[in-house]
């Protein structure tokens, strides 16, 4: 097959820039006319039909040259089309016949589509550049893919020449940042050559390499836009912007279903240590290994949620209902949200089982190893070497319902965490009803909804904050109690921006007029962290709105050092220098405007994953493309501050601890105190 490269579908720009010897032909055909119309039995639900190949360097089959990359070499030919009678299962054969019978119509179309999950991350700008020939120009900027385009030259020669392109000649392949590549009307054989194309510029690549089977049968003869059909689509037109839609759902599921291994995988391994626990009546783990089970944790959901846009509509979807149409019909087909549900409620296993240890890890800092409740028992915890062990001391613990429901381990973690808050006193929590608490929950739910759909986070956080960074312990005003709403602390030099956050809030407000301002805010800022992979930050309800803001002037200077940054956060809200250091790292979400701040850029290349990078970006010193503001070097400049900057750059798991225990406290500042 040769290969060309066309800038557009216009006549008039189509050269021919690289051709490529290769197999003489193309498998795709349209098959003959058949005399019974298509007549299609109801859908049948069946899992995506995933293949994993073992991957030698990229591709699975005989590797052969990237179409375009000017090597000349040829891959094999490809062999005949399988009959369908040679199909093995009863679904094969069904999805043969009926994907037949689609095609048997006058002027109907084969489109193969494939889906590959090759790596974790995919350089889009260089991709792009280095075959700028074949890119199709995205609709939108915030695109996380690019689609593009190859035509088979030698397949239609004479089309070629008169400069009449036949589409089913062009062949597509959409590739995704996270890793997912989208092969449409390119044969089995043909796949290893595109493949190639992408593989210099990918990185995290993966041991096995997942791949899932699709197609699309145009048939400009059907009467609706689309009808679904058991592993393929029928249209009536397949459009670029179909190939979009498509494609952006292929890739999702075939990369939510690596991840769904990964923790799988993980709960293999507490599955392991739980059967090692009940032989042995005690709970041994390396601890390398379980820092990593930590990290892995921690970062599958927000790279599941964040890199793979789950909850995004593709960006063609929000323009148009017919692809809108296709978007919901292949989601719900490839049941995504399902999956991901399946895929949180493990994770959120692990989490439990992973919490545990996160305490323990904290605990170092004081050299002493807690005791504490756990399910089960109370346990003590030794350290010898690299491995952590737990003995039961005593059975029948009960529960400690602190947080106001959860799981007991989570809250032996939180209670004790709490404990060591010795400077904030204790709190007594006011009581809230059932309905006010299926309120916070719903919130909850919906604040996921919006922070993944509108990414963001960032501003979501910096609205809790700036909303209870206003708290003066002396004279007990301020703080996190809803007056963010009003207008004039909007306006606040300090806050700009900050009326975008409460605006896109507002909605969800609206749905929940029992929830006071204070708590929704401060449950925002919760949300915020949690969703990007940071620790999850107790929330106690109850916080009643105040009816004026505060005056200005109360939040930190940017442009201000160590004293400054003392002044506002011990003197002012009562909060201790590991809070300072611990909530700066607040900084890992989001960037600088020049139009609210007058500084510009991010503090650092992922700035919406909730991670300690702040710190190591600090650590490792300015950066070009990279932010830091006065006060974020204050934090390396202070004798003080600076050990915490490195501790929590060489330990995650330490930062967390102390963000989630300084966040918490800065969530409350005023609130529930005797
Ligand atoms: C230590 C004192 C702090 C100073 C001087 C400071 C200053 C700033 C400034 C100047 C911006 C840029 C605003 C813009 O241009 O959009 C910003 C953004 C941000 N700040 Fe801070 N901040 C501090 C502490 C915190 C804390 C404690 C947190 C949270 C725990 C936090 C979270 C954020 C976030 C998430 C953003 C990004 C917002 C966005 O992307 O829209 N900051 N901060």
């Amino acid at each position: 097959m040769e290969l060309c490269r066309i800038r557009t579908f216009q006549k008039s720009l189509l050269r021919p820039l690289l051709l490529l010897q290769h197999a003489p032909c193309r498998t795709l055909q349209t098959l003959g006319r058949s005399p019974s119309p298509s007549v299609f039995r109801p859908p049948r639900r069946r899992p995506p039909l995933l293949l994993l190949l073992l991957r030698s360097s990229f591709a699975s089959v005989s590797p052969g040259p990237a179409p375009g990359s000017g090597t000349g070499e040829c891959p094999p030919p490809p062999p005949a089309p399988l009959p369908p009678d040679e199909l093995a299962s009863d679904d094969d054969a069904y999805y043969h016949e009926h994907i037949l019978e689609a095609t048997q119509e006058d002027q109907s179309r084969l489109v193969p589509v494939k889906a590959y999950f090759p790596c974790t991350s995919i350089n889009l700008k260089s991709l792009q550049s280095q075959n700028s020939f074949n890119v199709i120009p995205p609709t939108s900027r915030a695109t996380n893919y690019v689609v593009l385009r190859y035509y088979d030259v030698k397949g239609d020669p004479e089309g070629f020449k008169a400069g009449i392109i036949d589409e089913s000649h062009c062949h597509y392949m959409v590739v995704f940042q996270y890793g997912s590549i989208v092969l449409f009307n390119v044969s089995d054989h043909e796949a290893d050559g595109y493949l190639k194309i992408v593989e210099k510029h990918a990185s995290g690549l993966l041991p096995e390499m997942r791949k899932d089977d699709y197609a699309v049968v145009e048939k400009p003869t059907l009467e609706t836009w689309m009808q679904g059909g058991l592993d393929f689509i029928i249209l009536r037109d397949l459009s670029i912007d179909g190939i979009r839609t498509i494609g952006s759902v292929l890739g999702q599921s075939i990369a939510l279903d690596y991840y769904i291994r990964q923790v799988d995988g993980m709960v293999a391994e507490f599955t392991d240590i739980n059967r090692g626990m009940e032989k042995t009546g005690t709970f041994t783990m390396e601890r390398k290994k379980l820092f990593q089970l930590v990290g892995k944790a921690n970062s599958n959901l927000a790279d599941v949620i964040l890199k793979l846009g789950l909850f995004e509509r593709s960006d063609i979807a929000w323009k148009n209902a017919n692809y809108a149409q296709i978007w919901e019909y292949l989601r719900d087909e490839y049941e995504l949200t399902q999956r991901f549900g399946n895929l949180d409620f493990k994770l959120k296993f692990v989490e439990r089982k992973t919490r545990i240890q996160a305490s323990i890890s904290v605990d170092t800092t004081n050299g002493r190893w807690p005791r504490g409740q756990v399910p089960g028992g109370i346990w003590r915890v030794h350290t010898g070497g690299s491995e952590i062990t737990a003995t039961p001391l005593e059975c029948g613990a009960q529960d400690v319902r602190s947080d106001g429901g959860g799981s007991a381990t989570r809250n032996f973690f939180w209670s004790w965490v709490k404990k060591k808050q010795g400077s904030m006193g204790s709190k007594s929590y006011p009581t809230v009803s059932d309905e006010y608490l299926a309120a916070v929950g719903k919130a909850k739910r919906k604040l996921r909804g919006l922070i993944a759909e509108k990414n963001c986070a960032p501003l979501m956080l910096r609205l809790a904050w700036h909303s209870a960074g206003t708290f003066d312990v002396s004279s007990r005003t301020g703080g996190p109690f809803g007056t963010m709403k009003n207008p004039g602390e909007q306006s606040h030099a300090a806050n700009a921006g900050l009326d975008i956050a409460v605006r896109l809030l507002d909605p969800i407000k609206d749905q929940l007029p029992i929830l006071s301002y204070a708590d929704f805010y401060q449950l925002a800022g919760v949300v915020a962290v949690e969703v990007t992979g940071g620790p999850e930050v107790p929330f106690h309800p109850g916080r009643q709105d105040k009816p004026e803001p505060p005056p200005e002037g109360r939040l930190p200077d940017a442009t201000q050092g160590s004293d400054h940054l003392r002044q506002v956060f011990s003197a002012q809200m009562g909060l201790s220098d590991k809070d300072i250091v611990a909530l700066s790292g607040g900084h890992t979400l989001g960037r600088c405007h020049k139009e609210r701040s007058g500084f510009e850029g991010a503090w650092t290349s992922n700035p919406l994953i909730f991670d300690n990078s702040y710190f190591t970006e600090l650590v490792s010193g300015e950066k070009e493309g990279l932010l830091q503001l006065p006060s974020d070097k204050a934090l390396m400049a202070d004798p003080a501050f600076r050990p915490l900057v490195e501790k929590y750059a060489a330990d995650e798991d330490a930062f967390f601890a102390d963000y989630a225990e300084a966040h918490l406290k800065l969530s409350e500042l005023g609130f529930a105190e005797e």
